[in-house]
């Protein structure tokens, strides 16, 4: 109980009162964690202790616990899946930094940065395995279904991002599908399942899977925006991980959009040349440019589009929370 209460005690305060009707239920999650996540082998134990430290936000268990008290109440069987998902999230995360050679996670080093890539690679899949054991380990072969299907998704979508890389011309529609599949579906799913969960009638689980989705994708281009203006600091991860990657996000591709073939193609050589600093070299861009207004009211578009959704459920703490989760992922600092 004590690590989970510390667990919480990080999380920043407006998401402690989103999460208030869940509190008993993210506790549970963690008592989860404290007894599966551990090996009879003290290293494989020391890095799944490691790979599971304290620090990430809890979104996904949130948005599955909320959307199943919104829809009459969680039980046992969301906890459960709670946990699996934050599992996923934490395996795509320790494999994403592999990816994006990135140094910080969660305030700390990442597992790349203090063991290997090797490493990585196999603690995220020792995860992904556990989560999707845990998921099967129901009766009912829905959930398990459900999260083995988004983690195929996701994976097509970070595929689909490395096959972009360095594609200036992709669009905005293009970044979409993109963002859905490597974000947005496994938000989706913790929807989906919570309120499936619940009992809900297919119309609300669909509404419900639709709120994830674009809550996923307003999440996503938030991110990007950290990436090219946030403070390492306060996110507590390593930034600027997609210019060095090529990645083309929603600021950049606005900016491409705008500019004069002239100083289109100036920004497109700076972004593939090998110097370090492209956050910098950036800067004035932004400055002269609407890109990051624009994928800042982008996202509060998807943040309406996912509230629109909850019309579907009757007025509860649970509902006004997740209309308030809408709100905090396009204006997040973390
Ligand atoms: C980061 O997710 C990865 C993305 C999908 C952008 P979170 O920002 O939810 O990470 P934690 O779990 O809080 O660390
Ligand atoms: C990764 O996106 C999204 C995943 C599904 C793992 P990012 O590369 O932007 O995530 P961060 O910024 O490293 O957390
Ligand atoms: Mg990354
Ligand atoms: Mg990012």
């Amino acid at each position: 109980m004590k690590e989970a209460a510390e667990n919480l005690v990080k999380t920043p305060q407006i998401l402690l009162s989103l999460y208030a009707p869940i509190q008993v239920g993210l506790h549970q999650v963690e008592e989860v964690f404290r007894d599966i996540l551990r090996s009879k082998y003290p290293f494989v134990d020391d890095l799944v202790k490691y790979g599971f430290r304290l620090g990430g936000k809890r979104l996904r268990p949130a948005l599955m616990l909320l959307s199943g008290l919104a829809c009459g109440g969680f039980g046992s069987e969301h906890v459960l899946l709670a946990a699996a998902v934050e599992m996923i999230h934490t395996a795509t995360l320790i494999h994403d930094d592999v990816l994006d050679e990135a140094t910080m996670r969660r305030h700390l080093d990442t597992v790349n940065a203090r063991w290997d890539n090797e490493t990585s690679v196999l603690l995220g899949d020792y995860l992904f395995a556990r989560a999707l054991c845990l998921a099967s380990s129901l009766e009912d072969v829905f959930a398990s279904r459900e999260l083995h299907n988004a983690s195929r998704i996701m994976c097509e979508g970070e595929l689909r991002q490395i096959e972009s890389r360095g594609d200036y011309s992709l669009t905005e529609e293009q970044y979409y599908d993109i963002v859905r599949g490597k974000t947005a579906a496994l938000t989706a799913s913790c929807c989906r399942l919570g309120s499936h969960c619940s009992g809900a009638k297919l119309e609300v689980e669909e509404a419900l899977a639709q709120y994830g989705l674009h809550l996923g994708v307003a999440f996503q281009i938030a991110d990007d925006l950290l990436d090219v203006q946030g403070d390492e600091a306060k996110v507590g991860k390593s930034l600027g991980t997609d210019l060095l990657k090529q990645k083309s996000t929603l600021p950049v591709i606005r900016l491409l959009e705008q500019a004069s073939p002239e100083a289109r193609n100036r920004l497109i050589a700076q972004l593939n040349s090998s110097d370090n600093h492209r956050r910098e070299l950036l800067r004035p861009y932004w400055d002269n440019s609407d890109s990051i207004d624009y994928a800042h009211e982008k996202a509060i578009v998807f943040s309406q589009l996912a509230v629109q959704q909850l019309d579907v459920l009757p007025p509860s703490p649970a509902r006004d929370s997740l209309a308030g989760l809408a709100e905090f992922v396009v204006s997040r600092q973390h």
